[in-house]
């Protein structure tokens, strides 16, 4: 979602923030913009469309050592120049980017208008400049406190004043900041990512707190004025995000990097003769997970859908009642949290608004929540405190992949766990933890046999309508399938279990409609078939994704794709996969951007 980068030192400010910039495009936005302090005000450029539309404009900008810059993803107001930011109040002399949304905005336009100031966009951002403006005597930094007073809503924000070109001025409250620090220089961002390249030192800007970034330093404090001690870190050296080592989309090389990602995962936390799991982030011995009530998983898409194997799994294994919760539902439902109960928050970015809310609602009413989260540092990583990271290493494509895979496999290892503290017994532990510990070589060796893929691509890409079906621990998996294709091929489909189809959604088949059904062998293989047979009887087009070696199965289908046998409950691993390819063809084959879908954002920071 929107991206915000800050240069103040000593070298040229464009290249640093054009740089920063194309670091967050993964992010997903619509709209760029930079401007630059001069001593005759603001230099300022927008437009719409991508970085590299920006970077065409601003060739004759002017040399500067101070300027902030911003990719944006429409919220309040079209996707138009006048709402890029940077937003500038009416002297043209502060400028403002802002992540988050200013709950309040339409009454700050109403008492600002009142008061002379016309308004140029249609943004909640552009009270910012206006109301720091109004506060404005001298210190830049008191009328940015003061301006805030006015705010109710989230922001991350950076605003630059042509008249101190010695400061910029940092504030965050419910969207992230870090400030990087360098020598006689300081990158401020949204995202590590835009910071790595220049320096690994950093300060992570926490709810209310406020920071005045100069080429000495960084002094933070909170909105009441009270100084804080620097809390410098080091950002992890294999943040950075990596190229695309050859291969076309950064999808195309996270689908392939599965078997490294889940090898990073289950590296160091499966004991294979205890028929164990070892997660120690959680800080849960024995007598607390011995404890536990009952699990819910809370997470937005795909992190959802992981959370539902996971529940599924831990019903199963460790007969502890679990559900999984769609986050942004969550706290609006004025929830129930039970204090024997133990919440898993579940994000691949670790920013994702409506998971941070939920999680804030659940810690409000004294529960427990662990994050299972992959970005080390990141804001719901820290607001959890105790979690699992997932290692999965940086997801740039905007549709998650192998984040999926490595929050299923973390949360089975979880599941693992919780089911040795009750009546798992050795052996049958012994077992998981060898199903565990081959699905590397498993996802491995499905990669490398991938099976008609082109067949099921050739199947689905011109389809007004396709229908996932999947039983048990498959149906996470075939909302999962539906979710990839929607968002790559931007083709409608729905995901059903499978024994829910003839309750409404059969009325959607026809000759060729292509079903898509997740049927990997487990203990509803007979009912499956049942269910594939009405499929075939409507003439619709039927692609299974079967274990190998269910050959009665493959007879059945169009198109058969076999997957490795594994234990049922870790049948998610294998059998997204080809939901995974079938989505990334489809959406090639269709000529999709693949690895920025259409209105999609990476990391979605607004509720
Ligand atoms: C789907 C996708 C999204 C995310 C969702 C949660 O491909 O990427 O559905 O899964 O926005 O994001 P995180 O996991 O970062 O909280």
């Amino acid at each position: 979602m929107c991206g915000i980068v800050g240069y103040i030192g000593s070298r040229q400010a464009l290249p640093v923030l054009l740089e920063g910039l194309s670091r967050l495009e993964y992010r997903g936005y619509d709209s760029a913009g930079v401007a630059l302090g001069q001593a005759d005000g603001v230099w300022l450029q927008r437009t719409v469309g991508r970085v590299a539309d920006l970077k065409r404009e601003v060739r004759q900008a002017p040399a500067a050592s101070l300027g902030i810059a911003h990719t944006r993803w429409a919220t309040h107001g079209g996707v138009t120049v006048a709402n890029a930011h940077p937003h500038t109040d009416a002297t043209g002399r502060i400028a403002v980017v802002h992540n988050g949304i200013i709950e309040n905005m339409t009454a700050l336009r109403a008492m600002l208008t009142a008061e002379g100031v016309v308004f140029r966009s249609e943004t909640d951002t552009e009270v910012l400049p206006h109301l720091i403006r109004r506060h404005l005597q001298g210190d830049p930094v008191d009328a940015v406190r003061r301006a805030l007073e006015h705010i109710r809503g989230t922001y991350g924000l950076v605003a630059l004043f042509a008249d101190h070109p010695d400061v910029l001025v940092v504030a965050r409250n419910g969207s992230p900041l870090v400030v990087g620090m360098g020598d006689g220089e300081a990158v401020i961002a949204s995202d590590p990512q835009a910071v790595v390249e220049h320096t690994r030192r950093v300060v992570y800007l926490q709810d209310r707190e406020l920071a005045v970034v100069s080429t000495s330093g960084v002094d933070v404090r909170r909105f009441d004025g009270t100084m804080l001690d620097l809390n410098v870190e080091l950002i992890d050296a294999d943040y950075d995000v990596a190229n695309r080592e050859g291969f076309t989309h950064f999808m195309a090389k996270e689908i392939a990097e599965q078997p490294r990602s889940v090898r990073r995962c289950l590296r160091g936390r499966v004991d294979a003769d205890e028929g164990n799991a070892r997660l120690g982030g959680l800080q849960l011995s024995n007598r607390d997970l011995a404890a536990v009530q009952r699990v819910i998983t809370i997470g937005c898409g795909t992190s959802y859908h992981a959370g539902m194997a996971g529940a599924l799994a831990i019903e199963a294994l460790a007969r502890v009642p679990a559900r999984a919760e769609i986050a942004s539902e969550f706290r609006h439902r004025h929830p129930i949290i039970l204090r024997d109960a133990l919440f898993l928050a579940i994000s691949q970015s670790g920013e994702t608004a409506d998971t941070l809310a939920a999680l804030g609602e659940i810690q409000l009413k004294g529960g427990e929540v662990m994050g299972v989260v992959n970005v080390v540092g990141s804001t719901i990583a820290r607001a959890c405190g105790r979690g699992v990271y997932l290692h999965s290493g940086p997801e740039v494509a905007v549709a998650s992949t192998k984040a999926f895979t490595s929050q299923v496999t973390a949360l089975l290892l979880f599941t693992l766990m919780l089911a040795r503290t009750r009546d798992l017994s050795l052996t049958r532990g012994q077992e998981v933890a060898r199903a565990l510990a081959s699905v590397p070589e498993k996802v491995a060796h499905y990669l490398d046999h991938p099976g008609p893929i082109d067949a099921a691509v050739a199947a689905v890409k011109d389809a007004r309508y396709v229908l996932f079906l999947g039983r048990g621990f498959s149906f996470p998996v075939a909302l999962e399938g539906a979710l990839k294709l929607k968002e790559l091929a931007y083709i409608p489909c729905e995901a059903y279990p499978a024994g829910e189809m003839k309750h409404g959604p059969i009325a959607m088949l026809e000759a060729g409609t292509p079903v898509i059904f997740v049927a990997p062998t487990d203990d509803q293989r007979d009912k499956a078939i049942s269910n594939m047979m009405e499929v075939k009887a409507r003439g619709a087009t039927l692609i299974v994704i079967h274990t190998a070696g269910d050959d009665e199965m493959a007879a059945l289908a169009d198109v058969a794709i076999a997957v490795p046998p594994v234990l049922d409950l870790v049948s998610p691993l294998v059998s997204v996969l080809p939901l995974q390819l079938i989505a990334f063809h489809t959406g090639l084959a269709l000529g999709r951007d693949i690895d920025k879908p259409r209105n999609l954002a990476k990391s979605v920071t607004v509720e």
